[in-house]
């Protein structure tokens, strides 16, 4: 594995041009997009996406999201573009959204996890787009994580997880949003939300009109596999338990309580963890939920780090980003949510 630093905002050409020669010849790179960093291989080709696939050690009817540079290359990945998609994508393109559409039999059914349609998005990452532009094909790439492990939002968290598996890293610091694109089918009417992220319900709600979002989003079960295949996968599976607290005026009576007999990691906003005794993990602030949605995946890792039983974290309220916060947090919690404070002394006591 190479790791070349890259200015994120101001690439340097010649290192991207190395990058882009191993994503040509059927190798992995691991790049930072606007929301967590992705791992890279050839789209059209059906070996480099068994590559991903086992670097990952993900599933393989989980499907890849491609990732392309311009409004050209849409056209050489789905099929059947309306007008009114070709429009909405050149609204909000580059960004966190992603489009599930039908797959153009040019990708490989090993990239769409079998699937006849594609995810596909373009990011609104220099780095990112540079690549793809370099390399001169549709970069397929999931998040460069583990499959049990949270979204990595820096080049440590790829390099962590992956090793020996990727050919190069793309070190361009930290990602901006720190969560995952959101994720909208657009093959059915009106359109379904699969994951939320930071292009937000609102955003969507005003360009596009109604769009269904599946309570599976907000209280966890089972989707239908056929719409929406990653989502009967658990997210990932911290190794310390995480519990949700459900209102944020209960907090830190259900920390008091657990910590009467155990020991818990507080991951809350600075606000709240002001007077809270350590340890904590300071999630962000109450007042611009984007910096929560940016330190959330990197909180999870330090839990894991942390010399305790369990974390038990604040919640966010369940608009704008906070939305795609709440689903990450109730995702990595396993939907265990502490509802009360006998709840707490249960938890406590077991
Ligand atoms: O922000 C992101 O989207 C990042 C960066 C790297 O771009 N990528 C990412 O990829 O989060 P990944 O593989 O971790 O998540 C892709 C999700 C999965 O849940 C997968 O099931 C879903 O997209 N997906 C992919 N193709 C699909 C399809 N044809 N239909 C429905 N869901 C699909
Ligand atoms: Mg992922």
């Amino acid at each position: 594995m190479i790791v070349l630093k890259v200015d994120p905002l101001n690439p340097e050409i010649n290192l991207i041009r190395r990058a882009a020669e191993v994503i040509k010849s059927g190798g992995l790179v691991a790049f930072p997009t606007e929301t967590v960093y992705g791992l890279g291989g050839n789209a059209l080709n059906p070996r480099a996406a068994e590559k991903v696939f086992k670097a990952k050690r993900r599933p393989m009817d989980n499907p890849l999201i491609v990732h392309i540079a311009d409004l050209n290359q849409l056209e050489e990945v789905a099929a059947n573009l309306s007008s009114e998609v070709m429009e909405f994508a050149q609204k909000v393109w580059p960004g966190p959204l992603t489009f599930v559409l039908k797959r153009n039999p040019k990708v490989p059914l090993e990239t769409t996890g079998g699937l006849e349609t594609v995810a596909v998005r373009m990011p609104a990452h220099p780095v990112a787009l540079q690549l793809i532009r370099e390399s001169e094909v549709p970069i397929a790439a999931p998040s460069a994580n583990l499959a049990t492990r949270p979204s990595p939002t820096l080049a440590e968290h790829v390099i962590q997880d992956l090793g020996e598996e990727v050919d190069v890293v793309l070190d361009g610091g930290e990602t901006f949003f720190g969560v995952e694109s959101t994720i909208i089918n657009l093959t059915v009417s009106p359109p379904v939300l699969l994951r939320p992220g930071p292009f937000t319900v609102e955003e969507l709600n005003n360009l596009i009109g109604e769009i269904v979002i599946p309570k599976q989003i907000t209280e966890g079960g089972e989707f239908n596999v056929a719409l929406a295949p990653g989502m009967k996968y658990k997210h990932y599976a911290p190794k310390k338990n995480l519990y949700l607290v459900q209102k944020k005026s209960m907090f830190k009576e259900v920390l008091h309580v657990l910590r009467e007999r155990r020991r818990v990691a507080a991951l809350c906003s600075q606000e709240t963890c002001e007077d809270v005794p350590e340890p904590k993990i300071i999630l962000g602030s109450n007042d611009n939920l984007y910096t929560v949605a940016k330190n959330l995946f990197k909180s999870f890792r330090q839990l894991d780090d942390l010399d305790v039983d369990m974390g038990v974290m604040e919640p966010f309220p369940e608009k704008g980003i906070g939305l795609a916060i709440m689903n990450r947090a109730k995702k990595a919690s396993g939907f265990m949510i502490i509802r009360s404070i006998e709840e707490a002394r249960e938890i406590a006591g077991n």
